[in-house]
């Protein structure tokens, strides 16, 4: 088992890592709150897979629990989606004491943190992510948040959780895609950490997608590490933390564009594929490496197949990214593993070649 302290300005978190870690939660829960309400929002999938395992944790916790199923898909994140688990919230007495509980993937925890961020104007949290892209991003770091009409995330508040707590067990329940999807956002902490661990996760590749629990471990450590560092300096991402959205202005038009046919893991890597070409465009890349810098990409390729895309919707999708300032569309560029650039502008020819190579680099 591994801790990592999250040390923000009035909030200090765990985020506990390892296997069969779900076990500590019920006495966490028991013993840590004075509360009469445990509302817990689980991913309806990963409960399918999970029952007993998620069960368990709801009997050791008594009659003060509620459980509340979300069909965590990009199109339920939504208001819709809110105002169902506010009423639930609601109905089940949960006062300001209550303790909202995500289970599930990206999405669960993005929804179920908005609305803990949102009731009763703010109630405490706490995050137990069950796929490898929520254990290394999603989960860590206090971004929640909903999607309106094509704009990914628009909607939404940084609320710190009470605790993270990271099963390594949930991964092996985990499809292929899922995987993969949790190795987009690996593929980027490569990118912004150091060549070492690029290399690292370059040779690991398919013994993490084998599931070897020590490697897991070590990348899942390694990334939560990173980001940990990145949101103590930046917490409302106002310089610093943008770092961590590389690829991210082109990864949510092409989901958006897609209606979401292609998941938000697979569309990283796609994006970070067109900022390293737009990268090398404005002259910001380090040519000497080039080469090496898209090997980890080169391991996506299997798994990652666009259908037809409308480029010039993708590019309208961007100008409404939230990330854009004075209405221009502002990109995290790379010179270097560990050296990005941040609010890089760029002109739209030199976007859409950027988005034409990427395209032809998964084709
Ligand atoms: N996923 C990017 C961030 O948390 O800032």
């Amino acid at each position: 088992m591994s801790k990592i302290t999250v040390n923000i300005p009035q909030h200090q978190y765990e985020i506990v890592t390892g296997k069969n870690i779900l076990k500590s939660l019920p006495a966490y829960l028991n013993s840590g709150f004075k509360t009469n309400r445990l509302f817990f929002i689980i991913d309806s999938k990963m409960y399918k897979r999970n029952t007993s395992k998620v069960d368990q944790v709801l009997t050791s916790t008594g009659n003060r629990s509620v459980k509340m199923l979300l069909t965590a898909t990009e199109k339920n994140k939504t208001y819709e989606s809110l105002i169902k688990i506010h009423r639930r919230m609601i109905k089940s007495g949960c006062g300001r004491d209550c303790i909202v509980v995500a289970i599930g993937g990206g999405i669960t925890g993005d929804v179920t943190g908005f609305a803990a961020a949102t009731y009763m104007r703010g109630v405490r949290y706490v995050q137990v992510p069950t796929t490898l892209l929520a254990m290394v991003d999603s989960s860590v770091g206090g971004k929640t948040g909903i999607n309106l009409d094509t704009t990914k995330n628009i909607i939404g508040a940084f609320h710190q959780p009470q605790r993270v707590f990271c099963d390594l067990e949930f991964l092996h329940t985990l499809d292929k895609t899922e995987l993969i999807c949790g190795m987009g956002e690996v593929a980027k902490y490569a990118f912004l950490t150091n060549e070492k661990f690029y290399d690292y996760v370059y040779h690991n590749f398919d013994k993490i997608l084998k599931l070897n629990n020590s490697i897991l471990n070590r990348v899942v450590s390694e990334s939560v590490n990173f980001k940990r560092n990145v949101v103590e300096k930046d917490e409302k991402e106002s310089g610093l933390r943008k770092i961590l959205n590389l690829g991210h202005t082109f990864a949510h038009a092409i989901e958006s564009v897609l209606n979401h046919k292609i998941k938000h893991g697979q569309a990283v890597v796609a994006g970070i594929a067109m900022a390293l070409y737009l990268s090398g465009e404005l002259g910001i890349l380090n040519g000497d490496k080039a080469f090496k810098y898209f090997r980890l990409l080169e391991k996506f390729k299997p798994y990652i197949n666009f259908p037809e895309l409308n480029t010039n919707k993708m590019y309208n999708v961007m100008k409404h990214d939230k990330k854009n300032r004075q209405n221009e569309i502002r990109f995290v560029l790379f010179n270097d593993f560990g050296n990005l650039l941040l609010d890089v502008k760029a002109g739209k020819a030199q976007v859409m070649l950027a988005v034409k190579k990427g395209l032809e680099f998964f084709a």
